[in-house]
């Protein structure tokens, strides 16, 4: 079951690089560009794997912090939703590439320093 864990980590930190990444491209695109669908791609890893390393934690013995990784998945739930409904417009608003990284960044921050 280590190996599982494992393998969910190794996912949700590409996740994060992906999204990161994607942070990266938008803001190079410019501010007429329409939002790049890796916002999507990106959360919908986390969301997975999120959610699969907790329901996990009784096998992998692992004690989370559910407050945090409830305050995690709301964070998330924004960026999803923010990225479902600016994904489709011409161009995205301009506030929207720093606001999703913003709320990105928040996430790494809140896994790493919230014990
Ligand atoms: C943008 C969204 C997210 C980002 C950037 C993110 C980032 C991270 C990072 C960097 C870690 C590693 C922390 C460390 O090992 O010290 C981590 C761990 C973890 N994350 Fe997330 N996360 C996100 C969303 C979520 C969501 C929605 C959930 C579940 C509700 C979740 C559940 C977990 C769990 C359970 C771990 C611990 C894994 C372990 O070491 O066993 N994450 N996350």
């Amino acid at each position: 079951m280590d190996f599982v864990r494992h393998l969910l980590v190794f996912l949700h930190l590409l996740g994060m690089a992906l999204l990161i990444g994607t942070l990266m491209l938008q803001l190079k695109a410019g501010k007429d560009a329409p939002l790049n669908k890796g916002w999507l791609h990106g959360s919908a890893l986390q969301l997975v794997t999120g959610i699969a390393l907790m329901l996990l934690a009784p096998l992998t013995h692992q004690d989370y912090n559910h407050v945090k990784l409830g305050v995690k998945l709301l964070v998330l739930v924004v960026i999803g939703v923010l990225a479902v409904l600016y994904v489709t417009k011409e161009r995205a608003p301009r506030w929207l590439p720093q606001t999703l990284g913003g709320l990105v960044v928040l996430n790494v921050g809140l896994a790493v320093f919230w014990a």
